[in-house]
């Protein structure tokens, strides 16, 4: 089949949805691609590289599957072949006028912003790869207006305070933005009422600013619901005492389907110092502060600039289209199970049913919800369970029990062992009685360390085992080597994982 890569029509949009790099991968999978004349230009991917690539550069007319980043304008529209395939970002549960005009069409049309947010799915998840870049971008664009060093510093010249910034909304773009805040060192701060993200917050070393009101609860759908008046109460109150001290504030803050919740007043807004910044990246939806300016940066009476842009994502042009033609690509390697460059619509499958707006000009939108558990639900607990737990709980006289049994045996048995093994006893019993201890209470973030622990133990007794193995009791070698094989699978073992993770951190 071939795929046509659009030429963007939306005025500003820098955006393409290939770049050579996913034209080859395209390719491997049986693919032929056509790309419109100057589609990359302003991705800086001039027509020379994506036929250097194995492209074609030309009209898109007879392409069977249309790739683009925005829904096509009308003209687009109606050059599609019967038939054709369209895959973009439709906006769709949003924009109900084009997802009825695309119902007429005897088209397929794949809207890449209904990928459900599941696990499996998030090799595609376009709103995450485009959130990721926005957000950074938000913190370099706050950067570029601020008047001083995100940093703290002691230089001869006297002492500067590190920025603070405060992050509303700890979702994808919002994470992202505290990573990026926290990286160029200033102090950051950040809210969101599932409480879920507080660890994700605080492992980007932002502080996490909790609002203790009984609405908050764990999400069951990976997203907020819209908060009633007391929680909205608590947050108006701490977000007038941030506002006042911090010197940027970058809100996130979306509820699906929902127009942004108003989280900044103006009364805000006026209590900032001169110089502070809001970046604003709900502005889209309506936005989360009180006098935001869609698509522009206005500043107020007090001095302070409110950024409004929509197109933060594609600020960073080159990147955004590398990641979402990765993102498509990856939508391709699911709907060509055969990688023979035919696509394959499989309505049994939740990610590629929801995704489709309309099926060869049959309108299938809205999809069936998709429940995507963000925090594992806690299973119903039947009434036996919970009885034999109380039992459990009940019997520490019983574990007592066990536990003075267990030594007293142990003392008889040191009490007719020969005097050579009685100390080798007791320092086994304790061992057993403090790693039990220890080694039961290491957090589990600490297991990667406890393993190099571990792996030192092992060696020990792999050393200890060889000095044995050369009895010539057949019972000593046979217990020496089933000791240096166990050792060694753990120490092998252990180096391996370790390797693994620590290769997870390396930058290259
Ligand atoms: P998301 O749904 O993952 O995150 C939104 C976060 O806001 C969630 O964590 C939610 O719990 C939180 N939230 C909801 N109500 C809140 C409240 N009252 N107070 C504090 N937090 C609250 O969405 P994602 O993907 O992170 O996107 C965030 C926003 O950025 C969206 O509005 C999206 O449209 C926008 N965006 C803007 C771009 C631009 O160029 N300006 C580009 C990409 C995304």
């Amino acid at each position: 089949m071939l795929i046509g890569v659009l030429k963007e029509a939306r005025p500003g949009e820098s955006r393409v949805s290939a770049t050579p790099a996913t034209v080859a991968q395209l390719l491997k999978l049986g693919y032929d691609v056509v790309v419109e004349p100057g589609a990359g230009a302003a991705s800086s991917f001039p027509d020379e590289v994506y036929a250097e690539a194995g492209a074609r550069v030309g009209s898109i007319a007879e392409a069977d599957i249309v790739f683009g980043v925005n829904a096509p304008a009308p003209a687009q529209l109606d050059a599609l072949k019967p038939g054709t395939t369209l895959v973009a970002i439709l906006n769709a549960r949003l924009d109900e006028e084009l997802v009825a005009d695309l119902g007429k069409r005897p088209i397929t049309a794949l809207a890449m912003d209904a990928v459900p947010r599941i696990s499996r799915a998030q090799s595609l998840d376009v709103l995450s790869s485009m959130a990721n870049i926005a957000g950074y971008r938000a913190v370099v664009e706050a950067a570029n207006v601020f008047g001083r060093f995100f940093t703290g510093q002691v230089t001869a010249a006297g002492k500067v305070p590190p920025a603070k910034v405060l992050v509303v909304g700890a979702g994808v773009a919002g994470l992202a933005a505290i990573g990026a805040a926290g990286a160029m060192g200033a102090i950051v701060r950040a809210t969101d009422p599932r409480p879920e993200v507080a660890d994700q917050v605080k492992s980007l070393a932002g502080e996490y600013l909790s609002i203790e009101s009984p609405e908050v609860e764990v999400s069951a759908t990976g997203y907020a619901k819209e908060m009633g008046e007391d929680y909205q109460a608590l947050e108006a109150k701490l977000y007038a005492e941030q506002a006042a001290d911090v010197d940027i504030i970058i809100t996130t803050a979306l509820i699906p389907g929902r127009p942004a919740p108003r989280i900044i007043t103006a009364e805000m807004v006026a209590s900032m110092k001169p110089g502070s910044v809001i970046v604003d990246m709900a502005a889209a939806n309506g936005g989360n502060v009180e006098g935001t300016v869609k698509d522009q940066a206005v500043v107020t009476a007090n001095g302070v600039t409110i950024i409004g842009y929509t197109d933060l994502a594609g600020r960073l042009a080159a990147q955004a289209s590398q990641l979402y033609g990765t993102n498509l690509v990856n939508l391709m390697k699911l709907m060509t199970p055969e990688k023979d460059g035919e696509l394959v619509l499989d309505f049994d499958d939740v990610v590629q049913r929801s995704i489709t707006v309309v099926r060869d000009g049959e309108s299938t939108w809205p999809p069936p919800p998709v429940q995507v558990s963000a925090a594992p639900v806690a299973p119903a607990v039947p009434v036996e369970q919970e009885e034999s737990k109380a039992k459990a709980h009940m019997s520490s006289g019983r574990r007592m029990g066990i536990v003075f049994s267990a030594a007293a045996a142990l003392f008889a048995l040191i009490a007719i062992s020969p005097a050579a093994l009685q100390v080798h006893l007791t320092v086994f019993a304790l061992a057993i009685v403090i790693g039990y201890y220890v080694i039961g209470h290491v957090h589990h973030a600490l297991h990667t360390p406890l393993m190099s622990v571990t792996n030192a133990i092992s060696g020990i007794i792999v050393v200890g085992a060889l000095l044995q193995i050369g009895q010539n009791d057949t019972a000593v070698t046979a217990v020496a080597g089933a000791a240096i094989l166990l050792a060694s699978i753990n120490v092998f073992g252990g180096f391996a994982v370790t390797r693994r993770m620590l290769s997870m951190f390396s930058r290259s």
